[in-house]
């Protein structure tokens, strides 16, 4: 038997709409339909200490595909699976969509904050998860808590957004609270960070990567105005909650001098240049020291 030891599975690596989108006809999603760069799934990862149970953060539409591609999550017997718990960073329709594929009564924990369980309380649909089998821990912010044996997770706020599906008109980016969090898992040796969504590097964000042995980050878009300067959109990457990577304010810039082990971005929107491998804003991010993350990337921090 193998030792016990952290370890990640990038079960999709696009932010919302995946790569190609289906209603999207931009450089990247047309060469992702060609074969020309690597098609992308939703965002999620799977994490595990012993290799046979699993947990997913964030349950993302293209989740029944993701568990296909992925042998370790297959089950082991009739009516079975080694995913044990679910945990929401928010409740984006990419993050809990896919938990509707998690109907058929099979056992699991979901594990988010409060908020995010009451927006999931709100829509009926997700009484598919039947809960005389299907628990709902809320988890406050801060409080490390059992996610699987051998694998502690704490949740700490990110500033973030209301999710776009609830969102009001007068609704603003950069909000601090329960309604878009970070991860930190543990084995008891090793710390690893997961925050899929992130408008700004906070000091207390600083503070938490500066230990970590892995931190996967909000790698949506390349440049604060690039979904209106590829005509895909009108908000920019401020607006949307999701901190570039590029600029002074970006992500690179921020995590320059913060010594962490190993970073990957993930959540990687289909407009993002860094998503052709050939491009030299991929040259830039490897060159600062980044992994743009792929589907079915195996971690061991
Ligand atoms: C986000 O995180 O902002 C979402 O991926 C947006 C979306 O679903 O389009
Ligand atoms: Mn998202």
């Amino acid at each position: 038997m193998t030792e016990p030891r952290l370890r990640i599975r990038v079960l999709g690596s696009a932010a919302g709409g995946g790569l190609p989108q289906w209603n999207c006809g931009c450089t990247n999603c047309m060469r992702a339909r060609w074969g020309e760069i690597p098609s992308r799934t939703q965002s999620s990862i799977a994490v595990s200490v012993d290799g046979r149970s699993w947990a997913i953060a964030n349950a993302s539409p293209d989740l029944r595909q993701q568990i296909a591609d992925a042998p370790v999550l297959w089950p082991s017997g009739a009516r079975e699976s080694p995913i044990q718990a679910v945990l929401l960073t928010n409740g984006e329709i990419d993050h809990v969509a896919g938990l509707l594929t998690l109907r058929e009564k099979t056992p699991f924990a979901v594990h988010a904050t409060a908020e995010i369980h009451r927006m999931l309380s709100t829509n009926r649909i997700f009484d598919a998860l039947d809960p005389a089998v299907v628990s709902r821990p809320a988890e406050a912010l801060g409080v490390p808590f059992a996610l699987l044996p051998g694998l502690e997770a704490e949740l700490f706020a990110v500033p973030g957004k209301a999710p776009l599906h609830v969102e009001e008109d007068t609704a603003r980016g950069d909000l601090e609270g329960e309604q878009t969090v970070g991860v930190a898992f543990s084995d008891g040796m090793r710390q690893v960070f997961y925050v899929p969504g992130c408008a700004r590097l906070t000091p207390d964000l600083v503070e938490r990567f500066a230990a970590a042995e892995l931190v996967l980050f909000d790698g949506t878009l390349w440049a604060d105005d690039e979904m209106i300067g590829t005509g895909l959109g009108e908000k920019t990457a401020r607006r949307l909650s999701h901190m570039p990577m590029a600029g002074p304010e970006g992500s690179l810039a921020a995590f320059a001098e913060i010594p962490v082990g190993r970073k990957v971005f993930v959540h990687m929107n289909s407009s993002n240049p860094v998503l052709d491998p050939e491009s030299p804003q991929r040259r830039t991010v490897e060159g600062a020291g980044w992994t743009v993350a792929e589907d079915g990337m195996e971690l061991y921090p």
